[in-house]
């Protein structure tokens, strides 16, 4: 186990038995060299004591929201922006709940919200209250933010009880504070990334457009696992509703013919992924005035096909990327035809995936996949579409390996 030497852990200590165990927590953090801030809740101070932690720290121990010293000091703002890793142990109910809904009463959960840093909880409290609906909604809610959690753990507990609850050990918490605070391997380093999201809107007249219920969330969630792991990413997107990844260059497009010339111009790249739900079909002409009603009769749309990105891209010559990933959205045979559009289109690896109404795949953050490639098919289980795609762009850095040897 590798050590956090000279990094800053800011550990808030929340109101419950567990607090003692923070005692143990700091001891083996600062045996590896960590400087270790504490915030405590009011309840905390029921059960430890901000001598105790000041002694074992060897810092202030901050307990106040308005205090003038500590805000001249060390404010609650420069407190998480200071911190490489926070991490709230034991992390209640009442503090999960906090954090879920974004609420700011006091110094803990201020810090919690104004921190761009990652944050570990350990969650500790009665077996009913960790089983409710409430607290297993905040634990989605706080996964879904980014949140890691580790434990609880199953055990007897202090207020006699038996299950899920138990605070994870000093050791187990002190394991998941380093694999956080290891430099993530970044296999993508130096490596492009070109990404299409979203749906294309295809105009039929100044007010109205064809288009689709594509959220966009796959691909935007493929170009943050990209840059996660090094790569230099672009993101053609179509008209979505979502912030733009930290560190992604986004080009912003309307119509499936946008979206083409912009991929064109943004290669070469590696790794090509095409995530976007793009029109098959545009009006023919989009009228250049509103459409009106009572002239000549209800109009009949003539549609033109548009061009396929993917199958354009992938079957270029000269700057065909190395790896080209379609997506396949199907209601039905979803393997059969993933199969057949992975010929079709000439690229490496279709992610087929069932969007029927009922799996609310569109515009969800689940989604159940199938790889299909030349090597076979590979099911997925249901997983977040953070998950998937981080799995995905793992599995896609795996296979440029080859690539890169070849070319060396
Ligand atoms: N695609 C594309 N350009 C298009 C249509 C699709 O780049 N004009 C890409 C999608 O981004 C996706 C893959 O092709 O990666 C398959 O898209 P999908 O809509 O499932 O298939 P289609 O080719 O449109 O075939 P169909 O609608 O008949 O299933």
């Amino acid at each position: 186990m590798t050590s956090p030497t000279g990094k800053t852990v800011l550990l808030i200590i929340g109101g419950g038995i567990a607090a003692f165990k923070c005692h143990e927590l700091i001891r083996l953090l600062k045996t590896r060299g960590a400087l270790v801030r504490i915030i405590m809740t009011r309840a905390a101070e029921e059960f430890v004591t901000p001598l105790t932690l000041a002694s074992l720290s060897g810092e202030k121990v901050h307990t106040a929201l308005f205090s003038l010293t500590d805000e001249i000091e060390m404010g609650h703002i420069e407190l998480s922006r200071a911190a490489d890793l926070l991490v709230v142990a034991p992390a209640t109910a009442d503090l999960m709940a906090k954090m879920a809904h974004g609420l700011a009463d006091d110094l803990a959960s201020t810090a919690l919200l104004a921190t761009d840093k990652r944050v570990l909880i350990a969650p500790a409290m009665n077996v009913r209250m960790w089983n409710h609906q409430a607290t297993q909604r905040n634990l989605s809610t706080l996964k879904r933010d980014g949140i890691t959690v580790v434990g609880p753990n199953d055990g007897e507990m202090a207020c006699g009880e038996f299950g899920p609850g138990r605070m994870a050990e000093p050791s187990e918490i002190l394991a998941a504070i380093i694999a956080m605070l290891q430099p993530k391997a970044q296999p993508l380093a130096g490596k492009r990334v070109l990404i299409t999201a979203g749906p294309t809107r295809e105009p039929i007249d100044p007010v109205r457009y064809i288009s689709n219920h594509s959220s966009g969330k796959q691909g935007y969630a493929l170009a943050e696992a990209a840059v996660a792991l090094g790569a230099e990413v672009v993101l053609v997107s179509g008209p979505v509703s979502l912030p733009i990844p930290h560190g992604v260059q986004m080009l912003p497009v309307e119509t499936a013919r946008d979206m083409l010339k912009a991929c064109e111009e943004e290669l070469p790249a590696d790794i090509a992924i095409f995530a976007a739900a793009v029109a098959d079909w545009r009006a023919e002409t989009a009228a250049v005035e509103k459409m009106k009603k009572g002239k000549g009769g209800t109009p009949v749309l003539t549609l033109a096909e548009n061009p396929d990105i993917l199958r354009t891209i992938a079957r270029s010559s000269g700057k065909r990327p190395q790896i080209v990933v379609g997506f396949a959205a199907e209601t039905e045979h979803v393997v059969k035809h993933a199969t057949e559009k992975l010929a079709k289109k000439g690229c490496d690896l279709i992610v087929a995936n069932d969007v029927s109404a009922e799996l609310g795949v569109f515009g969800g953050d689940h989604n159940k996949v199938h790889l299909v490639s030349a090597q076979g098919v590979e099911s997925w289980p249901d997983m977040t579409k953070a998950d998937v795609a981080c799995k995905l762009m793992e599995r896609l850095a795996l296979m440029l390996v080859p690539h890169i040897r070849a070319a060396e």
